[in-house]
């Protein structure tokens, strides 16, 4: 039987879209970067590496991949530079992600080289947090100030498995330590696997009653992994209404200011707060403000589609940097097509070969 997700919300992609009415920056230097649609961006994700220590089930292969050399990684100074050239741009939000951004040697550097570019208000990080007990100070002495950590269960055997071997001691130790810490924001990523935590929703919804953390259930999107899987494992994420309606908990749609595109609730009287990601059921495509660079320097607009191009070449000369930027945005998606009956009739665009782990999420 196909479980091809339905499509639950209202909300359209044409609400706000409105095809070629709006006007393209030109190329020049310039404090706004729209796309055809109209669609401001200020906020930037960087891979900083395509490496991770943990294999989990809906970001990479059990084998693992063959992981990019060091030289077509981006190095430090070019990721700041790159990031200079961005702010140029109208670009004032930045964050940090993998693979696992905290393997890389020089994370302080770069957390603290970008911290310091005239123009950029928020840096963020998104973790699986295993060295969090080590660097969450450090990370908020460099000029972090949100941090996004990876957490699917809480049961610590469920861990090893989603994880392919984590050891959840370590992330819950890391939590704990930057708890401690002025973050403005700590975030909990928590994918919902069908057969695997969907019965820990409510555990997390728990969770926000005593911690002040936003914890997002994130759809399993299918990038990077076997259709089949993906058919079988996604799970639609509404139902922690009705978790809430079951166990008597009041809840209300709160503001809470991130850059993403998740809806946020909160449980009466919770510390916390909860929020979903439902790029399946509930395309958000029309609030994208965000563009990505992989490790190995390629500008990509969308998550989904295989649309890209190197940037890196042209890091030292902003006029064909900024060139190269607006001919990706020039020809960005207006939404991606995650779900797969709509996807089938898509006939003129590939997904992405990438796998999660190279684009970071
Ligand atoms: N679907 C949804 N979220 C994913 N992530 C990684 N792979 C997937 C996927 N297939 C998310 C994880 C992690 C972030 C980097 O990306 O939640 O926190
Ligand atoms: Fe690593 Fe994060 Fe992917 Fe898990 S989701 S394998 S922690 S990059």
């Amino acid at each position: 039987m196909t479980t091809t997700p339905a499509i639950v919300c209202n909300q359209t992609a044409e609400k706000i879209l409105q095809e070629g009415q709006a006007e393209l920056t030109s190329p020049a230097e310039t404090k706004t970067l729209r796309d055809p649609y109209g669609r401001v961006h200020d906020y930037i994700r960087i891979s900083i590496t395509d490496r991770c220590n943990l294999r989990c089930v809906y970001c990479m292969p059990e084998e693992g991949l063959p992981f990019f050399p060091t030289d077509k990684v981006l190095s430090g100074d070019e990721i700041i530079q790159m990031v200079e050239n961005f702010a140029r741009m109208g670009i004032s939000k930045i964050r940090l992600t993998g693979g696992e951004p905290l393997l890389r040697r020089d994370i302080l550097e770069i957390a603290q080289g970008i911290a310091n570019v005239p123009g950029i208000t928020d840096l963020s990080v998104t973790t699986n947090g295993l060295a969090l007990s080590r660097l969450a100070k450090p990370l908020w002495e460099a000029g972090v100030k949100r941090l996004n950590i990876s957490l699917d269960t809480f049961d610590a055997a469920r861990y090893k498995t989603i994880t392919r071997g984590g050891k959840l001691a370590k992330v819950l130790k890391g939590l704990e330590v930057a708890s401690t810490l002025p973050f403005e924001q700590i975030k909990i990523n928590t994918v919902v696997i069908r057969g695997q935590n969907e019965d820990e929703l409510t555990a997390f919804l728990r969770y926000t009653f005593d911690h002040p953390v936003n914890v997002r259930f994130i759809e399993f999107m299918p990038i990077g992994t076997e259709r089949k899987q993906w058919e079988s494992q996604y799970y639609g994420i509404e139902g922690v209404f009705e978790i809430c309606r079951q166990n008597g908990w009041d809840y209300a749609p709160i503001d809470y200011a991130g850059n993403g595109p998740s809806e946020n609730y909160q449980i009466r009287g919770a510390r916390g707060s909860f929020g979903l990601i439902h790029p399946v059921s509930c395309q958000f495509c029309e609030g994208c403000n965000r563009l990505r660079v992989t490790a190995d320097g390629c500008l990509k607009s969308c998550l989904f589609w295989d649309d890209e191009d190197s940037i890196r070449e042209s890091i030292g000369d902003f006029e064909a940097f900024s060139k190269k930027v607006h001919q990706v945005l020039a020809v960005k998606p207006k939404n991606h097509e995650m779900a797969l009956a709509r996807q089938e009739e898509v006939k003129d665009k590939k997904p992405t070969w990438r796998h999660m782990s190279q684009i970071g999420g």
